[in-house]
């Protein structure tokens, strides 16, 4: 099982390096290692994550080598047969024109369901006390960590909480310190609206990817499902994290109430003038135990079509399949969402016995199974479509 292929270095301009991949080549950042040409690394979103001995990498590529050229042939068959509607088809095929078969996953884990926020919307608002609350101590959290790298090969991990004031400053930079110190990862905070600060503290120690979607672009829409926020200020710490050097992932929900089709447009519009570098967007999925518990949930063609937009208009974009779609519709959500656009995926990694707590809607897939299996099936389609498990950045 492997999330990444190892790259050899073939040029060095500062703190950028140009990977040879079996003969394609794409450009990463190299923040934390001593380079020279023919060395061998692993990149993540565009970040050089690793370095590995010349021997470890001759033997994983060579058992990639056939495989690689093999899914290829597989995406591009598909790509061509496809027998979908024609705006899935046409961004599909962008998606394969400039990005190959590429598909990037990664892992995600859930420490804490407390939020002190009441997102209209949210399974795990502060009001609802219809579900349980959990929040992982810091050295669970790492070893939760360790487990996803070491046992599963994981790459690039995603912290997700609610917005939990008990993990202060001091026990994020702990947190993410721990993490790093043995683990070379693609590390990603989905911690919310946190002083700039904070998040300036965990770039320095490491940490280099932040998801923070702005929900939707509408302003009136906003203010209503996220009482005492503003998305003006929301956008604006969006931009300071890229400014800071985060990679970042952002998007909206679609299917709020009082959300229509020019919302959804402006939705798509906002994401790309934030230069995302993973546009992360799904269905609402309506929770009964918040105010809009009685809403009905969207379409899946309404998804699939806001993903081909997004294709279209940023052609060589990350976009991310949620699980959110893949709950919507759990036989077919994420092999069609790869079909029509988006080239990336999360694995949920929380520990099994906290999965099902961290409801912010009800019935997310796969909370009933074992990471083991959840991979196992994720690897399976990957390579029914012919999309390696591996992000070679761009
Ligand atoms: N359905 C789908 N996504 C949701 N989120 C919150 N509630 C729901 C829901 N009911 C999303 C929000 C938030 C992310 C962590 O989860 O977009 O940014
Ligand atoms: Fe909290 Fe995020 Fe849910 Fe809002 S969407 S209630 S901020 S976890």
């Amino acid at each position: 099982m492997c999330y990444a292929i190892p790259g050899k270095v073939i040029e060095i301009n500062d703190n950028m390096v140009t990977v040879d991949y079996f003969g394609e080549t794409r450009r990463a950042r190299n923040e934390f290692y001593e380079l020279t040409s023919g060395d061998y690394i692993y990149a993540q979103g565009g970040f050089v994550i690793q370095k590995i001995s010349q021997d470890e990498a001759i033997g994983i590529l060579k058992d990639w080598q056939e495989l690689f050229f093999e899914l290829k042939a597989i995406d591009l068959r598909l790509t061509k047969e496809s027998k979908l509607k024609n705006l899935y088809q046409i961004a599909n095929s962008i998606r394969q024109k400039h990005l190959g078969n590429s598909c990037c996953i990664h892992g995600i884990i859930e420490f804490s369901n407390y939020c002190s926020n009441n997102c209209f919307y949210c399974g795990i608002r502060n009001s609802n006390i219809g579900i349980s609350r959990y929040r992982m101590e810091i050295d669970e959290i790492v070893k939760i960590c360790e487990y996803a790298v070491k046992e599963f090969n994981f790459k690039a991990l995603v912290l997700q909480s609610g917005e939990d004031p008990w993990y202060t400053q001091d026990k994020l930079i702990s947190i993410v310190e721990k993490i790093l110190r043995n683990n070379p990862i693609l590390l990603i905070l989905s911690i919310g609206e946190r002083d700039i600060e904070t998040y300036k503290r965990l770039y320095s120690l490491g940490s280099r990817g932040a998801l923070l979607r702005f929900e939707t672009s509408n302003n009136f829409l906003y203010e209503k499902y996220r009482p005492a926020h503003k998305l003006q200020e929301r956008i604006e710490l969006i931009k300071e994290l890229k400014a800071l050097g985060y990679f970042i992932f952002t998007g909206f929900l679609i299917g709020l109430p009082g959300q229509n089709q020019e919302d959804i447009l402006n939705d798509i519009k906002l994401a790309g003038v934030l230069e995302p570098d993973m546009f992360s967007f799904g269905p609402f999925i309506p929770h009964p135990n918040t105010p809009l518990g009685d809403v009905k949930q969207p379409s899946l063609d309404s998804i699939l079509t806001a993903i081909s937009r997004t294709r279209i208009m940023y052609p060589k974009s990350r976009i991310l399949v949620t699980s959110a779609l893949e709950t919507l519709d759990r036989q077919n959500g994420l092999r069609l969402g790869l079909l029509c656009g988006a080239n990336s995926l999360m694995i949920d990694v929380t520990p099994e016995k906290y999965q099902k707590l961290y409801e912010i809607y009800p019935g997310r897939i796969r909370t009933d199974t074992k990471i083991t299996e959840r991979i196992s099936s994720v690897l399976e389609l990957l390579h029914s479509i012919g999309r390696a498990p591996t992000d070679l950045g761009l």
